[in-house]
């Protein structure tokens, strides 16, 4: 079995792609810290897959437990490479946690790749590289633009520390570029679990449904698009969680044409704000509190992806709707209010 280090596995993405992993049968190890993440989430992996991946409690900011680590775990076959921080907001606040936790920790981890000669590794990118979009849908050849965040930015220069060092020496590399993930596994083992305030969409509507916002404000209804709301690619962990397992075969069977790579991950079909609104009303029966604010500051307008890269190259097309994407985060939701 070909284990896999899995950085960030009882985070969001990382715990769906974990689950993933486990049913094609890969062998899972996950570090974690637990700053955004708790021990139960190894429970839902458990309880969905009959399986109890290895998990070690490491802050990968820790360059000598990360050397460590690799030390005790020599057979690493590839690493997926989740752990970040990603809330944008607080990347303009605090930008050196941002850089010290986004590119330290990459940094750390090519390095024990070098030395132990680990060829094979994956991304966590994002849209945000993209920026305001000069043509829609994005495709993978679209420039990348100045970040509009530290957070941004910290995605951008990771991607280039990935071309650099795969220049440089044996390692393969894919960069997945994430639109929006939402929802939740159909088991309901799983899901999106926010500190705090939710500063996405999704999870803030759920929790107003829930009872634990208010209202919703949507940011904007005066932008140029059909509602004057701004279009998102949403899509379904789940589907984003198997293009992970694509990617990684690819690496692993030597099918990749560059040593760095990078792919969309998106369903290629923008939803306006309005829209998620309605859809989420009409699969849940819920009525959403909610009124228009002013825009936020630092969001585009409308960004949604080109995904024939990642539908002929890897194999893989997003299958989930909207609607059961938004109907798996109200019923997640509602199992962890005891609704
Ligand atoms: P998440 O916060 O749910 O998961 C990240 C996990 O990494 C958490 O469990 C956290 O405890 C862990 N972690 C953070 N720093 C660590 C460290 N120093 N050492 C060990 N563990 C650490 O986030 P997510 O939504 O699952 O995102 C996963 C990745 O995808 C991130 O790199 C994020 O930037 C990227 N991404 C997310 C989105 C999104 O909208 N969720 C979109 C695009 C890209
Ligand atoms: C979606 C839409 C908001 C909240 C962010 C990061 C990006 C990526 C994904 C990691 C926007 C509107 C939101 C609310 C609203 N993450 N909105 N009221 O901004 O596309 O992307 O998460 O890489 O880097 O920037 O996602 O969910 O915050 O917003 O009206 O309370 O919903 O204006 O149009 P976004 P989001």
């Amino acid at each position: 079995m070909n284990k896999i280090l899995v950085t960030g596995g009882l985070g969001y993405i990382g715990s769906h792609t974990v689950v993933e992993l486990q049913q094609n049968g890969f062998e899972v190890l996950i570090v974690d810290d637990l700053s955004n993440s708790t021990l139960h989430v190894l429970d839902g992996i458990e309880a969905i897959t009959n399986v109890r991946p290895l998990y070690e409690q490491l802050d990968l900011r820790d360059k000598k437990a990360v050397s460590n680590l690799f030390n005790t775990h020599s057979e690493i076959k590839g690493i997926i490479h989740f752990a970040a921080s990603k809330a944008v907001g607080e990347s303009v606040e605090n930008p050196l946690l941002y850089y010290e936790n986004n590119l330290n920790t990459l940094v750390y981890l090519l390095q024990e790749c070098g030395k132990h000669r680990i060829n094979n590794f994956i991304f966590s990118s994002s849209c945000t590289v993209y920026g305001e979009p000069d043509q829609l849908p994005i495709t993978e050849d679209a420039p990348v633009k100045k970040a509009t965040s530290p957070y941004g930015n910290t995605k951008q220069i990771s991607e280039e520390i990935l071309q650099d060092t795969c220049n440089a020496n044996q390692l393969q590399s894919i960069a997945l570029r994430y639109f929006n993930p939402i929802g939740a596994h159909d088991s309901l083992e799983i899901g999106e679990l926010p500190v705090g305030v939710p500063q996405n969409l999704v999870p803030f509507i759920t929790q107003t449904a829930a009872g634990l916002r208010k209202e919703l404000s949507v940011f904007g209804a005066d932008y140029h698009t059909e509602d004057g709301s701004c279009i998102r690619d949403y899509i379904h962990v789940v589907d984003l969680a198997q293009a992970h397992v694509a990617a990684l075969q690819r690496l692993l069977n030597r099918e990749n044409t560059d040593s760095f790579e990078v792919f969309n991950l998106g369903t290629g079909k923008g939803s306006s704000v309005f829209e998620v609104i309605n859809t989420f009303e009409k699969v849940t029966e819920q009525k959403l509190p909610y009124k228009v604010v002013d825009r936020r500051a630092g969001d585009v307008i409308s960004v949604y992806a080109d995904t024939e890269k990642a539908n002929e190259v890897l194999n893989w097309k997003s299958k989930k709707t909207l609607e059961e994407a938004l109907r798996s985060a109200w019923q997640w939701e509602c199992k962890v209010r005891g609704i």
